[in-house]
């Protein structure tokens, strides 16, 4: 039976007729669509919206997310403003063109103009706490991707400093983590010290003013890309999706710890035994309901803002 681990938030969903965007459909040339951003292109830039499709385990579940997809937005957007002294990013301002009007509505609050870069084929993770993948390795090896851990760590339990443990963008399915010592010999010595070295001053920073509201940034994952001969911040930033979120009030070393993030439509599918695999279920109202409000709880705890529109 599926039982929810959370208490419940005392956050009013504003709108309670907050329409739900599977995807979108605009008069742009297409760049790509991902599991959760369908990227046009626009004056050289790519417009990235943010759509409201969740994916657990891999798959896109056919049920969208209330209010996700602004979430993802107005954090990313928080986030590259409260970093912008550590890494320059992809952000830029710039109207939409007129053949988008009729769009408007749709797209409010969910996307953004960025430059359009190259990324960097690594997904650059940092942990502070070893949960997930790592937790796996460390019981295997007493390794995280190459990196040796003090013994007797227990499940969740905070790392005498953060550690970056890198993956390879896997086309399908998983990442796979790799070595400091590969991810040098696909992008180089001097390339993965920069990346090492930004991406974990971004998480201190991060994870300290997420502290101080509630939430433990437990490991997180960032883009780079090469632009103008410089790497910048790309994709999307310390959001629900990129990182595992926890709330610091409920944190207990040892067991497994429930998060803002997706864990709870996690928790419904594990309850219904969906064997994993396309097509997935689609969701009832309350576990819709329930992580959009987790999604939200986690943008107003970390911008002590209510202002999704
Ligand atoms: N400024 C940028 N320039 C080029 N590519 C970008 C930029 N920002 C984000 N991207 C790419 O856009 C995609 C974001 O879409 P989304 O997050 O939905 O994809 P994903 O499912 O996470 O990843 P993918 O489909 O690449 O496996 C990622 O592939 C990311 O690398
Ligand atoms: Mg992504």
């Amino acid at each position: 039976m599926f039982s929810c681990l959370f208490p419940i938030f005392e956050v009013k969903i504003k709108n309670a007729m907050e329409k739900a965007i599977f995807s979108v459909d605009l008069p742009l040339p297409l760049f790509k669509r991902g599991k959760v951003r369908d990227i046009y292109e626009i004056d050289g830039h790519l417009l990235i919206v943010a759509t409201d499709r969740l994916s657990a385990f891999d798959v896109v579940l056919p049920t969208p997310i209330p209010y996700k997809g602004k979430v993802l937005t107005a954090l990313s957007l928080f986030w590259f403003n409260f970093l912008k002294d550590l890494i320059p990013n992809h952000i830029r301002s710039l109207p939409l063109p007129p053949e988008l009007e009729p769009y408007e509505e749709t797209l409010k609050g969910r996307y953004i103009v960025g430059v359009k870069a190259k990324p960097i084929p690594i997904e650059c993770v940092v942990r502070g706490y070893l949960f997930g993948s790592a937790w796996k390795e460390y019981q295997e090896s007493g390794l995280v991707c190459g990196i040796k851990l003090p013994p007797n760590l227990k499940l969740a339990e905070k790392l005498p400093s953060p550690i970056f443990t890198p993956a390879t963008k896997a086309e399908e399915g998983h990442d796979v983590n790799i070595t400091l010592k590969e991810m040098e010999d696909i992008i180089g010595k001097e390339n993965s010290q920069f990346l090492v070295e930004k991406s974990i001053a971004i998480y201190e920073k991060a994870s300290a003013y997420a502290e101080e509201r509630g939430i433990i940034i437990a490991d997180t994952k960032f883009e780079f890309g090469w632009y103008d001969e410089e790497i910048i911040l790309i994709d999307e930033v310390l959001t629900p999706d990129s990182s595992r979120f926890w709330d610091k009030e409920l944190y207990k070393p040892g067991e497994n710890q429930p998060s803002f993030d997706k864990q709870f439509v996690r928790d419904y599918l594990e309850s219904i035994n969906w064997d994993k695999t396309p097509p997935a279920p689609p969701l009832p109202p309350e576990v819709v309901e329930g992580t959009s409000r987790r999604y939200i709880e986690a943008y107003r705890r970390l911008t002590g803002k209510d202002d999704l529109i």
